[in-house]
């Protein structure tokens, strides 16, 4: 048998990065189409992301300045909103001569802006708690901070964040609007509203600028909405097969001897485990595809490796690729048989998995 690397990787595919970023952008054609690159770009490399998209993208938005210096270290330009805003009053100075945008959301950090040496030159975003009860000046705050700032020579865009956008049913989110759009007549300025669920069943939230992630990677943020189905996953995590085992009617694979053979059966092998991001909770019976078929996965997923059972599945050698989420396998049903979510398993693929940029021409 021919030696063969670990071939552990999340295959990025940019053709579809870039389309599902157009098709999004067409659902709100009046809004600029913020991309939100925070978390590594979703687990997807921020930098492969953000040059992908820099040439249709006018901002970038990541969680906090570290994340966006290391854009600009990577070569990244387009201006990038900061979604935390300061922790600390010499990011006023940073956010200056790097083009970022600060959103303010705390007295703190208004207090450093009122207290620079050096007046800061760049329009800030301001945040407003409409009913998320996480980030935000009060209703009641907001109008007193607005007065406060009205002798610098900032512009503001009010800003504000759904709970629940993925409710169509809800009445929630409406509300939280309601609430933002009262401020934004009073004070005539830009807002901020849409998520990715926003842009999709609430059109009204659109505003000035769209805020997207997850959709952005291919992944539906929302269910009952026939507009999600053109989106196309842009992450493939795949693994390959690196021993095969029979086992007899009665045996027990993996840790915890928490699954036990039926009939004689034919165990693979996968190099990937919960170091490099793939769920230590996946349950017994979560798919996986190889050879263009699924398969269930069989025992407790390990560091490293996990265990597959493929006796129903014809031809399986070492070596074999196995798509572990991706096109074939949505990461849904893994997060579903996992008890979390898409948002945290794209997140949680670690450093030890290379992120290959895949790019058709
Ligand atoms: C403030 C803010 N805006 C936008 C987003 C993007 O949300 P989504 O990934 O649901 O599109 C997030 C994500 O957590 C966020 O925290």
């Amino acid at each position: 048998m021919s030696y063969f690397l670990r071939k552990t990787q999340a295959a990025i595919d940019v053709n579809a990065l870039v389309d599902n970023y157009h098709y999004i952008s067409t659902l709100a054609p009046k809004s600029n189409t913020i991309a939100v690159v925070k978390a590594d770009g979703y687990g997807h490399d921020a930098t492969i992301v953000a040059k992908a998209l820099s040439q249709f993208v006018d901002i970038f938005a990541v969680g906090f300045i570290d994340e966006a210096l290391t854009l600009r270290h990577d070569g990244i330009k387009n201006t990038i909103l900061i979604l935390e805003g300061p922790f600390q009053q010499s990011d006023f100075t940073i956010a200056s001569e790097n083009d970022f945008i600060l959103m303010l959301h705390s007295d703190y950090q208004i207090d450093w802006l009122m207290t620079l040496d050096k007046p800061f030159d760049k329009d800030i975003w301001l945040k407003v708690d409409t009913g998320m009860n996480r980030l935000g000046f009060s209703i009641q705050r907001i109008r007193e901070v607005i007065a406060q700032l009205a002798g610098t020579p900032q512009q503001f865009v009010l800003c504000s964040h759904f709970s629940s956008s993925e409710q169509v049913n809800s009445t929630k989110p409406l509300e939280q609007l309601t609430l933002l759009n009262d401020l934004v007549k009073e004070f005539t300025c830009k807002f901020s509203m849409a998520n990715s669920a926003g842009i999709f069943n609430f059109p009204a939230s659109h505003g000035d600028y769209t805020r997207l992630g997850l959709a952005l990677y291919g992944i539906s943020p929302t269910e009952n909405n026939a507009l999600t189905a053109r989106l196309k996953p842009v992450m493939t995590l795949q693994a390959n097969i690196i021993a095969l085992h029979q086992v007899e009617m009665g045996e027990t694979v993996g840790y915890g001897d928490t699954w036990c053979a039926e009939r004689t059966s034919q165990i693979a092998t996968v190099a990937i485990g919960y170091a490099d991001g793939y769920p230590r909770n996946a349950k017994s019976g979560t798919p996986v595809y190889i050879r263009g078929q699924i398969a269930p996965m069989a025992g407790r997923v390990s560091m490293d490796m996990i265990t597959i059972d493929v006796t129903d599945i014809e031809g399986v050698v070492i070596g074999d690729t196995v798509e572990l989420w991706g096109k074939n396998i949505n990461i849904d049903c893994v997060a579903s048989n996992s008890d979390t979510i898409n948002y945290e398993l794209l997140t949680r693929v670690s450093k030890r998995v290379p992120k290959v940029a895949l790019v058709k021409s």
